[in-house]
């Protein structure tokens, strides 16, 4: 029925459609909905403790027994600046002046840790059928326990090069994510945006470069999208943006409304809110300070200094410090429940096919 069925058949599911890993965002209520659905829930866990992600997977096996996805970050530790960090606070003091916000360098820093035992135990002990990682692959030891456990493995490549060291690692699929898409950037090899690819442009190179499933990612949110990436040689695609718009989506009514007002080019990478690249919805703190700035300290660690300032601001109703993620598609996206959105795009997707071949046909 569809016109590849390689990831499918992978992980055993019926639909080509990854709910994209949402640290934050997507909870156990989502990934329940699209599994349940038919296509793949992912649980993000890169903001939750060991204790959350056990909790949340708890859930998720007791209300369903479909395929789940289970995704962790996997980048390098910081190295600790004081002198960097320094910095950062002081390019940020005139907001702190304003807001009359607490500058003290007391304030804890966000969670955001990389894979390690603790969590790889919890996959021993929930199985989930797919593991997916973002910014490349844990250590050898780690990946080869998840390995033995049975789960499918899958990380994101924003390059050829990337999908390439992923395949020489072991990926059994590789999430191809073009420059559109919302969130961080799962860039391992280069820490340069300027030359990112767009989904379009990706997707086929990857194909052409990998003998494993390519899943495509970015800037994906309704029927057309998901033919034109199984056109290009995608098996599956991973989709973001679109489900922030679900009710299950665990995101503050600010974010809600700002995704809703959102137009084409009002997004852009930027890495003042956390040190890495990302796609968010331009605000205050982007358009002085970034997109991109040279003074942000490494990943995670510049998220700190600004969490008083978002406090601050979203308790007057603003979100000039707050990380609105968001794709360049967003304006795509329908309110819908997660299971009916995973249902819908897929027979629109397969209505779409049909048009297509009996056009073809009747040419
Ligand atoms: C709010 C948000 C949070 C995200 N968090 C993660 C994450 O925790 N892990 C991950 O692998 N990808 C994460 N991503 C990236 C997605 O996996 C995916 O690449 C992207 O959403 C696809 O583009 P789209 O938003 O245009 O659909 C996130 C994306 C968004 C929008």
């Amino acid at each position: 029925m569809w016109p590849n069925d390689r990831f499918i058949k992978l992980c055993g599911i019926e639909l080509p459609i990854i709910q994209a890993p949402m640290a934050g965002s997507a909870l156990s209520d989502m990934v329940v909905a699209v599994s349940q659905a038919g296509g793949l829930g992912s649980l993000a866990c890169a903001l939750l403790s060991v204790e959350q992600a056990r909790k949340e997977l708890e859930t998720i096996r007791r209300r369903t027994s479909r395929p789940i996805n289970a995704n962790f970050f996997c980048h390098r530790p910081p190295r600790q600046d004081s002198a960097r960090e320094m910095n950062w606070r002081r390019r940020l003091d005139a907001y702190y002046v304003q807001l009359q916000a607490d500058n003290s360098p007391s304030i804890p820093n966000s969670a955001r840790s990389p894979f390690d035992d603790k969590m790889c135990d919890l996959v021993m002990d929930f199985h989930p059928e797919v593991v997916s990682f973002h910014f490349g692959l844990p250590e050898k030891n780690l990946l080869l326990r998840v390995r033995n456990v049975g789960a499918k493995i899958l990380s994101t490549a924003t390059s050829v090069d990337e999908a390439r060291s992923l395949e020489d690692q072991g990926c059994d699929a590789i999430i191809a994510q073009g420059f559109e898409a919302g969130g961080h950037r799962g860039m391992f090899l280069t820490d340069d945006v300027s030359t990112q690819v767009g989904t379009m442009s990706l997707v086929p190179q990857v194909v052409d470069a990998v003998k494993v499933p390519v899943i495509a990612a970015g800037g994906i949110a309704d029927a057309r999208g998901i033919l034109a990436a199984f056109a290009l040689g995608a098996s599956a695609v991973q989709i973001g943006t679109a489900y922030l718009h679900c009710p299950e989506a665990k995101i503050s009514p600010l974010h809600r409304q700002a995704l809703k007002g959102t137009r084409d080019n009002q997004t852009a990478i930027t890495n003042v809110f956390t040190g890495r690249p990302a796609r968010a919805i331009v605000n205050r703190i982007m358009r002085e300070v970034g997109p991109m700035s040279d003074v942000a300290p490494e990943f995670p660690l510049a998220a700190a200094a600004l969490t008083p300032l978002r406090a601050k601001s979203e308790l007057a109703g603003s979100v000039d410090f707050t990380p609105l993620w968001s794709s360049q598609a967003v304006r795509l996206s329908r309110e819908l429940p997660a299971a009916e959105l995973t249902k819908r795009l897929a027979a629109e997707a397969l209505g779409n096919l049909r048009s297509l071949q009996t056009m073809a046909c009747g040419a």
